[in-house]
């Protein structure tokens, strides 16, 4: 078992195929990040579940997305499969224990755990954007009505107080264009179209109150253990962008929210990203770049980053090279491109005169990986063909009833469940689009007095359309007025945005 210090992942293997020594994580250098690679079916979601375990036991909090809903079954107890039993003879871990984990299951549609939500202003417009896969033109126009949101005090919590703000924007392009720079109606329209896209697609379920709290991810037992966070991610995985928004959202806040600890004996928390290739696929070179800052900066906060992904090509050069603990699983080599992978995952292993990293990467078996940690000093071990232990949980998905339970019975239950809609952009705009017009007909009541001809019936086709709008004009930029100094002052000034455009608090 895995002592203190470090997480027993395995046991690595002599040129002979017998066991050599036990291959561990040290928890000290558990924020140096990782990697899990490996073609389909290789074992690297097993893999994932045994780190998990480990940091669990150590006390380390966990976050993790479950793709396929077989991560989940690490709430349940093992059970004794001979298989199991087997491996866990080869790799001489014994006793063999059997476990269960604490879990806590999240799911951005509400179904399969407590709902997540984030508010739109805490996502920010880089983020908003790269969701909604905008134009460079489009973007510009997200970060004018984020800024005019951010200056006028507009709290924009969901998709309505963006929708409503954009439509807001489109009123008075002409206007704020002079004052920010290019503010067109069809580059607001578009933006309003996607946007009416994302609903659809279910968005809206995740943009509100209450918003998830860093701290309901950071849990820990009474005993002693971290909570282990499972977003469900099978449905989430049919709107790619929107889970590697949401994630990249999730680490950003981690970022913001937590202080720089240095290096700790043990992270404060570890998170999973799966399917990371979708991180970066078609991202716009600037994104790459502040997540690659992100990754490098949020170690000294105590948070470790674990890619999991089928190929180490999909992970830009900057970034593959911060992650410090490696576990390889097989990969196939059939085309040009896989056996450049191939050499690739090689090439970045501290090579080990036993074998020919290579060509192990092609022949590894299921749940036999090689693996490089981190060793004294940070510096990476020198690579060992390693069987991975086999996990104390269960192994594949719980059922919907399992699920129920430990939903009801989690420390957040009832939290997260019912949305607040509070005050917020849309209202606010709506209740100065409603003083607008009644002022505007206080304004004819007045005119009306007056020697003007009128038809019957006819009132607002004649005559008065000119100053209507240039009315509402004034009254509008009046009310917009009055709540940038109530409002604003106490919202709109302490706005500050961090790296990758989220809120960032106590700075
Ligand atoms: N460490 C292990 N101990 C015991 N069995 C394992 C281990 N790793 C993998 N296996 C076996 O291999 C199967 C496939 O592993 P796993 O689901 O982790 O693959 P994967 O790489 O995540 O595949 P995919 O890319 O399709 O998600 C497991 O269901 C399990 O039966
Ligand atoms: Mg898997």
């Amino acid at each position: 078992m895995a002592d203190e210090t470090s997480i027993f992942i395995g046991a690595s293997r002599k040129p002979d195929d017998s066991y050599q020594r036990a291959e561990e994580l040290l928890l000290r250098y558990g924020n140096r990040h990782g990697l899990v690679t490996g073609a389909t079916g290789t074992g690297k979601t097993v893999s994932l579940q045994v780190l998990a375990e480990g940091f669990s036991n150590a006390g380390v909090p966990v976050f993790c997305a479950d793709i396929k809903g077989d991560l989940s079954g690490i709430s349940m107890m093992g059970e004794a499969k001979d298989f199991l039993v087997k491996r866990a003879e080869q790799v001489k871990l014994d006793p063999y224990r059997f476990q269960e984990f604490p879990v806590i299951f999240w799911d951005l549609f509400g179904e399969q755990g407590h709902p997540i939500r984030a508010t739109i202003s805490e996502m920010g417009p880089l983020l908003l954007s790269r969701l909604m896969n905008l134009t460079e033109a489009q973007e510009g126009v997200m970060n004018i009505a984020f800024r005019i949101a951010d200056e006028e005090g507009l709290l924009l919590l969901d998709l309505k107080d963006l929708q409503a703000l954009l439509a807001n924007i489109a009123e008075r392009a002409d206007e704020l264009s002079a004052r920010y720079g290019n503010v067109t109606k069809p580059s607001v329209g578009a933006i309003q179209r996607t946007l009416l896209v994302l609903e659809s697609q279910g968005a809206a379920n995740f943009f509100g109150e209450p918003a998830l709290r860093i701290a309901d991810i950071m849990r820990t037992t009474r005993d002693g253990r971290g909570a282990i966070s499972v977003l469900a991610a099978d449905k989430l995985m049919m709107n790619p962008r929107l889970y590697a928004t949401f994630l990249l959202w999730l680490m950003s806040e981690l970022f913001e929210e937590l202080p720089e600890v240095g290096d700790l004996d043990q992270p404060k928390l570890v998170f999973f990203f799966d399917e990371a290739h979708l991180l970066f696929e078609d991202a716009p070179k600037v994104l790459i770049d502040r997540v690659e800052q992100v990754v490098r900066l949020i170690r000294s906060k105590g948070v470790g980053v674990y890619f999991v992904t089928q190929n180490p090509l999909d992970i830009p050069e900057k970034v593959l090279a911060q992650l410090g603990n490696r576990v390889q699983h097989a990969l196939r080599a059939y085309t040009p491109r896989e056996q450049q992978a191939v050499r690739t995952a090689a090439e970045t292993f501290r090579p080990n005169p036993d074998f020919d990293c290579a060509t192990a990467i092609t022949q590894l078996a299921t749940g036999e990986a090689l693996v490089s940690m981190l060793e004294d000093k940070g510096v990476p071990a020198m690579v060992q063909r390693t069987l991975i232990r086999p996990p104390s949980s269960r192994l594949g998905p719980i059922t919907p009833d399992e699920r129920r339970k430990i939903v009801a019975e989690s420390p957040v239950a009832g939290q997260y469940d019912q949305v607040v809609d509070r005050e917020s952009a849309f209202e606010m705009l709506q209740k100065k689009a409603k003083e607008a017009q009644d002022a505007e007909a206080q304004a004819q009541q007045q005119n009306r007095g007056g020697s003007r001809w009128t038809i019957p019936g006819f009132d607002d086709v004649l005559g008065t359309g000119n100053r209507r709008s240039s009315n509402r004009q004034t009254v509008a930029e009046a009310a917009i007025k009055s709540v940038v100094r109530s409002v604003g002052s106490s919202v709109g000034r302490a706005i500050v945005r961090g790296i990758l455009g989220s809120l960032a608090r106590g700075r």
